[in-house]
């Protein structure tokens, strides 16, 4: 198990400099927290102290949302994606897509799941966003999707043949396409039959809520799609290396904290400070970016023994008050990801068919690293096969 790229160098970093220091991240300086205390400090005081930032790469792709556009996103996720939407109708669903998923897989001679679960998470989601209405297009959203997540975490310069400029080709062309599906359910106005999705549900709160133009809605169709794939195929890719390398803990379906733990999907998430704030003698002055570095808390080794070690045993141990301050693969207080219900009941669904129905075996790749979220360059090839007993 390759522990090493896994575990980011923030460990190697936070050791060398303590839990909080300075760097420069794309030419701004950054001051970076794996510090437990000072991080749910920060986040408690979200808004007041400090508010949301983006690298520069992910702001021109996602506009920075203002406050009240912020609120609406998240109680718009919750209410399509959280825990009542679950017990109503997702679950049901994820479970018919998660069978359909491994059979239609089990039949192949090799798949490759990071980019195969792209494909399954996006087509979910789609669904639930705008019923699918881009079923049809001669480009399909998942290829489009994975080209884009390459750029995203490059540095940020828009020439021709730069990853940069990919991205930013490919993220104009799927903003055409759901330009399209917004203008076309428009078009239908009062006529319309009712899909009852998400798109349904934001054309009609439209009527009422100035902010919401053609710009901010696909801006906000394209983010959920971003975020429910990138994030739940990685941490399904892992999940099966992490598996199938620790053939005991198929017993064990209570993994899923502990692959979020160790994969720490990206190393952190942003804050900018709203005004000077004073730690341990020093001030971080107005204006500049914090790291929440949650790798630097999922790997620190006075919370987690043997932090590398993939051990899902040891939550059956971890005190309360360490998941609290020490645990946030979602993030933490009032900007909490409005996906996380969502994420952990896909992800809990999918390996218990998995380890319970099938059985996988590595055909070619599996190699891991950090540039800096996790990638898997030569892919992660399984034979899947349906177990027999
Ligand atoms: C393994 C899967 C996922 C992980 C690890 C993850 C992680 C995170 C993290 C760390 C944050 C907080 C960032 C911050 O405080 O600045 C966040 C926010 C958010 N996430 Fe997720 N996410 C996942 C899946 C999803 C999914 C599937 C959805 C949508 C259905 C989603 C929707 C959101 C939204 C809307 C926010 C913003 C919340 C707010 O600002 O109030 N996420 N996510």
């Amino acid at each position: 198990m390759e522990r090493i790229i896994l575990c980011f160098n923030v460990v190697y970093v936070r050791l060398r400099y303590g839990p909080i220091f300075r760097t420069n991240v794309a030419g701004r300086p950054v001051i970076v927290t794996a510090d437990p205390e000072f991080n749910h400090f920060l986040l408690r005081q979200d808004g007041k102290l400090v508010d949301t930032w983006s690298m520069d790469t992910f702001a021109e792709v996602f506009d920075q949302a203002t406050q009240s556009s912020r609120k609406y996103t998240r109680s718009l996720t919750l209410n399509h994606f959280g825990v009542e939407a679950l017990k109503g109708k997702l679950l049901p669903q994820i479970e018919v897509m998660v069978h359909k998923t491994l059979s239609n897989w089990s039949s192949r001679e090799s798949v490759e799941v990071k980019s195969e679960t792209v494909t399954m998470a996006i087509d979910f989601a789609a669904r639930q966003i705008f019923s699918g209405d881009l079923e049809n297009a001669p480009l399909k959203i998942s290829d489009m999707f994975r080209d884009l997540v390459e750029g995203l975490m490059s540095f940020p310069i828009n020439l021709p043949g730069t990853a940069h400029h990919k991205c930013l080709q490919i993220h104009k062309k799927v903003r055409e396409m759901m330009r399209e599906v917004l203008r076309k359910r428009l078009a239908e106005g009062e006529r319309r039959h009712g899909h009852g999705d998400l798109l349904d549900h934001i054309i009609e709160d439209k009527k009422t809520e100035t902010f919401l133009n053609e710009d901010f809605i696909v801006q906000l169709m394209f983010g959920l799609l971003f975020v429910t794939s990138d994030s739940i195929s990685t941490t399904l890719a892992l999940a099966f290396k992490l598996l199938a390398e620790h053939p005991l803990v198929l017993e064990e379906l209570t993994v899923i904290n502990e692959v979020l733990r160790l994969g720490n999907i990206a190393p952190g998430f942003f804050r900018r400070a709203l005004r000077d704030i004073p730690i341990n003698g020093y001030t971080i002055p107005e204006g500049w970016v914090i790291m929440i570095a949650t790798a630097g808390l999922h790997l620190n080794h006075n919370q987690f023994e043997d932090p590398l070690k993939f051990n899902p045993w040891r939550w059956k141990e971890i005190q309360p008050s360490v998941v609290a301050k020490c645990f946030m693969p979602f993030g933490s207080g009032m900007k909490q990801c409005a996906g996380a219900e969502y994420s952990r009941v896909l992800l809990a669904t999918f390996l218990h068919v998995l380890v319970t129905k099938y059985r996988w075996a590595l055909v070619k790749g599996g190699k891991i690293v950090r540039s800096p979220i996790i990638r898997f360059p030569d892919g992660f090839h399984y034979k899947i096969s349906e177990r027999k007993n």
